[in-house]
């Protein structure tokens, strides 16, 4: 089945976007390391990054029915402000985790607040990139169970 990746706002600037913070992998590095683990696991993986919440949910909906058996989300600073994120999540009742490339904890307090957390099967933050490896690891371990 399907693993959907979703990447929110500015991420398609990943590698070259504030670098001290993000690191300098890109999303087609990502989608790079992570398509062949998942197809080792029997999963399809499927990258899609958007600057706008509306597309983000549209395809968050149309998971429900192409096969999506979980979704890792960056949702970017949609984290901090979207509570149609949240409800488009809880609407399709696809698991998900929650990826943070830097450590939200230690940035500003408006990036404390998740409107996704406390629904996510999981939260994952602070790690870089790898975070979304250790995601996706985590997803096939719960699916193949
Ligand atoms: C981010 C953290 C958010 O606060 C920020 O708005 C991002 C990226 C991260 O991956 O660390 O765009 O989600």
């Amino acid at each position: 089945s399907r693993i959907l990746l979703l990447q929110g706002p500015n991420l398609n600037l990943l590698g070259t976007r504030e670098p001290h913070i993000y690191g300098s992998t890109t999303l087609a590095d990502i989608e790079q390391t992570l398509g062949p683990i998942a197809k080792a696991a029997g999963h399809e993986l499927e990258q899609l990054q958007s600057n706008a919440e509306h597309i983000l949910i549209d395809r968050i909906h149309a998971a429900r029915d192409d096969d999506t058996c979980f979704i890792l989300i960056n949702p970017g600073a949609f984290t901090h402000t979207s509570v149609a994120i949240r409800d488009a999540l809880a609407g399709v009742a696809i698991p998900f985790i929650e990826v943070h490339i830097s450590n939200v904890h230690a940035r500003e307090p408006f990036r404390q607040h998740s409107y996704l957390s406390d629904i996510a099967q999981g939260v994952i933050c602070g790690l870089g990139v790898q975070g979304y490896e250790l995601a996706l690891q985590a997803a096939i371990t719960q699916v193949n169970a």
